[in-house]
C-alpha cells in the first residue's frame, strides 16, 4: 500500500508538505498541491483512518449498537443515523447485541479501541449501559441513547411518545365497543415497553374499565413470544375480543396462532400493533399499528450526536417524537354472538405479571 513518502519521493516535496496538502494543516501554494495531488492519484493512495485517528485520539467513525438487527424496526433507525453521519463525513460501523447486555458490554469496550467520535447506542433489555457510558463521556466520548433508557440515565436521548402512542390505539379500539381486551407488552423493564402499558392502562381507566393483571402478558419484542403468548390469551375465559401488540413482530405471531386456532381476524378477534413496520401492510388483514419514527428517531440521534462531537456542551437534551396511529383492517367492532370459549381441559389462567 502506498504510503505518504512515496508521495513526497513522486511529487519532488517534503513529508511535510504531503502532510500539510492531505490533512489541510497548513497552507500550501498550488502547484506544489497540484504535485502531491497528481502524485496521491497516480499512487491510489488512501489516507488511514487509524493512523489519523491516533494522531487526534479520535476517527471519524460513530458506533451504533442495536438489539436486534432481525427486526425491521431498528434497521430503518440504523438508516437515518447513517444517512446524517455520511453527509457530515462521519462513518457508522455497526453492532447487534441480540438484545444481551453482556455482548453489549463487549461491543462497548471494544469500540472505544477504535477512537470512535462518539456512540448512538438503543440499549438491550437489562443494559449496563449508564455506568459504560460514564467512562466514554470522561474520555470526551459523545453517547446518545435511542427508544429506550437504561436505568438512570441521564444524558441525551431520542424516543417516540410510546405513552400516548398505546393511549391513541387503545381509545381507538375502545371506541370500536371492545369492552374485553388484552395487551402482550414486550418486555417489562424496558421503559417504551412500560409506556406503551402506562398509555393502554391509562386509556382504560379513564373509561372506568378494569382488566385482569392475566390480561396482560409479558413478552420479547419478537414473533415467536407473540405467538406463543397469543395461544394462552385465546385460552383464557372470557377469551380478548382484541389484543394490542407490544409491537409488530408481536402481532405477527398473534396473527399466526389466530389463523392455527381457526379465528378470523378481524371478524373473530381484532389485533392492533405498534411500529408500523412496511410489512404491517402485507399481513393478511393488513395490520392497524401506531407508527413510530424508527428513520427520524436515527437522523435525529445522529444530528445530536455530531453537534456534540463539535462542541455543544449544552445540558443533555431529550427529544420525543410523536406517533401517529396508522388505520388498516385489523381492527372491528366485537362480535355480539357470545366470545368462542375454550375447551374445558385448556381453562388454565395464563401467568399474571
Ligand atoms: O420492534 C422493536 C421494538 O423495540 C420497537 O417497538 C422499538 O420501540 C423497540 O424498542
Amino acid at each position: 500500500m502506498a504510503n505518504m513518502k512515496e508521495i513526497a519521493k513522486i511529487a519532488g516535496v517534503s513529508l511535510g508538505t504531503v502532510s500539510h496538502v492531505l490533512n489541510s494543516s497548513a497552507p500550501v501554494r498550488e502547484p506544489l498541491r497540484k504535485r502531491v495531488m497528481d502524485a496521491v492519484d497516480a499512487l491510489g493512495y488512501q489516507p488511514s483512518q487509524l493512523a489519523r485517528g491516533l494522531r487526534r485520539d479520535k476517527t471519524n467513525m460513530i458506533g451504533m449498537i442495536i438489539p436486534d438487527i432481525t427486526n425491521p424496526f431498528f434497521p430503518a433507525v440504523v438508516r437515518g443515523a447513517e444517512d446524517v453521519a455520511f453527509a457530515n463525513g462521519y462513518r457508522l460501523v455497526l453492532c447487534n447485541t441480540d438484545n444481551d447486555h453482556a455482548k453489549e458490554i463487549v461491543h462497548l469496550n471494544e469500540l472505544r479501541t477504535y477512537l470512535p467520535s462518539g456512540l448512538i447506542v438503543i440499549p438491550s433489555s437489562f443494559s449496563d449501559l449508564t455506568a459504560q457510558a460514564e467512562s466514554y463521556r470522561k474520555s470526551g466520548t459523545a453517547v446518545v441513547c435511542v427508544d429506550r433508557l437504561p436505568r438512570d440515565w441521564n444524558g441525551d436521548t431520542v424516543t417516540a411518545d410510546n405513552e400516548n402512542g398505546a393511549y391513541e390505539a387503545t381509545n381507538y379500539v375502545l371506541r370500536q365497543g371492545h369492552k374485553q381486551l388484552a395487551m402482550i407488552m414486550g418486555p417489562r423493564h424496558l421503559t417504551n415497553a412500560q409506556n406503551r402499558v402506562k398509555g393502554f392502562r391509562r386509556a382504560l381507566s379513564e373509561r372506568k374499565m378494569h382488566i385482569g393483571p392475566e390480561y396482560i402478558q409479558e413478552a420479547s419484542f419478537d414473533q415467536h413470544a407473540g405467538h406463543s403468548k397469543t395461544v394462552l390469551l385465546l385460552r383464557m375465559i372470557p377469551q380478548p375480543t382484541v389484543i394490542f401488540a407490544g409491537n409488530d413482530m408481536i402481532a405477527f405471531g398473534a396473527l399466526l396462532a389466530f389463523r392455527e386456532a381457526g379465528l378470523r381476524c378481524p371478524e373473530d378477534i381484532s389485533l392492533i400493533g405498534f411500529d408500523n413496520l412496511e410489512l404491517a401492510e402485507m399481513t393478511s388483514p393488513p395490520l392497524s399499528s401506531v407508527s413510530q419514527p424508527g428513520y427520524q428517531m436515527g437522523t435525529a440521534a445522529a444530528r445530536m450526536l455530531i453537534d456534540r462531537v463539535r462542541g455543544d456542551d449544552s445540558p443533555a437534551k431529550h427529544i420525543v417524537l410523536e406517533t401517529a396511529l396508522k388505520i388498516r383492517d385489523s381492527v372491528a367492532p366485537p362480535r355480539v354472538t357470545p366470545a368462542r370459549t375454550a375447551p374445558a381441559t385448556s381453562r388454565k389462567r395464563g401467568k399474571a405479571l
